[in-house]
């Protein structure tokens, strides 16, 4: 592999799967799910996707001593993901995300983040000198520390939504938000100094710089099985994509298609696409 070297700091998951008729509302009861289980967490899936991309990716995060663990690595083992910063904590457990999944795709998602919240800053290696990814799904305070280590580009996933403080903000070079996570950022988007990328769903996804919108894409139009962890992939192939060179509407069409691919399967890092296939859909081919 020959792309980008990326450090994926971030949560590693065992994804428990009930596709439903519905997604249960507070207090009620649905029957008649299946149910699947898969690799997952925010990190994990950007590492994956990174990989298939193209990426020469390293992941930095914690996992228990349990079978999950073994389970939630699998694939990212099998793509060539480094895990030497992977440490599996004694007496923790393994992340764990409860997804339901209704007929259209949606989702709602429970996160019991085990061994990801014990990561802390004095884990994390002295200097990152490759490309730095990171999501919200471990600490704080880790993130931060690892943003003020990193030398090379910058990209922060803020999902789930936390307030970063300032200087964090400032000194990434790319930040991913959905609609409902751009609302919470509020005006703490003008502390954004390089790109800031919103995706709206089926809806597409908008790149601005310094509060212009530069790029404006919309996915092609795919069977949508399960929208989880498209946004994840929708990170990936956006970092991926600008660290390769590509122009703002290029990067963002690539991303938007990588995503729309990864709703036509189910699970996150089953339904992570290759990059001849995002290439292909780009092309004019329908998966
Ligand atoms: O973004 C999707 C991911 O969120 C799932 O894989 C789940 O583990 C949660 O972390």
């Amino acid at each position: 592999m020959n792309g980008p070297s990326i450090l994926v700091l971030g949560s590693v998951n065992l994804d428990i799967v009930a596709s439903a008729p519905s997604l249960p509302r507070p207090g009620e009861t649905v029957i008649g799910a299946k149910l699947q289980r898969h690799p997952g967490g925010k990190g994990a899936n950007q590492a994956l996707a990174l990989a298939r991309l193209g990426a020469r990716v390293r992941l930095w995060a914690r996992t228990g001593q349990d079978a999950f663990a073994d389970e939630a690595l699998a694939l990212l083992s099998a793509e060539g993901v480094d895990l030497s910063g992977v440490v599996r904590l004694q007496g923790e457990t393994t992340g764990v995300a409860l997804i339901g999944v209704d007929p259209g795709g949606e989702n709602q998602i429970l996160v019991a983040s085990g061994a990801n919240a014990r990561m802390t800053p004095a884990d994390l290696p002295a200097l990152i000198t490759e490309a730095l990814l990171c999501q919200l799904e471990t600490p704080l305070e880790v993130v931060e520390a690892a943003v003020a280590r990193a030398r090379g580009f910058i990209a922060l996933n803020l999902a789930p939504f936390s307030p970063l403080p300032a200087r964090c903000l400032a000194r990434a070079d790319l930040v991913v938000v959905n609609e409902l996570e751009a609302g919470a950022l509020g005006t703490r988007a003008d502390d954004i100094r390089g790109a800031l990328a919103i995706t709206f769903g089926a809806r597409g996804a908008r790149l601005y710089r310094q509060g212009r919108m530069t790029a404006e894409a919309r996915p092609p139009g795919v069977q949508v099985v399960d929208a989880t962890g498209a946004g994840d992939v929708f990170t990936a192939a956006l970092m991926l994509a600008l660290l390769e060179g590509q122009q703002d509407g290029e990067a963002l069409d690539f991303a938007c298609a990588a995503a729309a691919l990864s709703t036509t399967r189910p699970g996150a890092q089953p339904a992570s696409p290759r990059r001849g296939e995002v290439d292909a859909l780009i092309a004019g081919d329908r998966p």
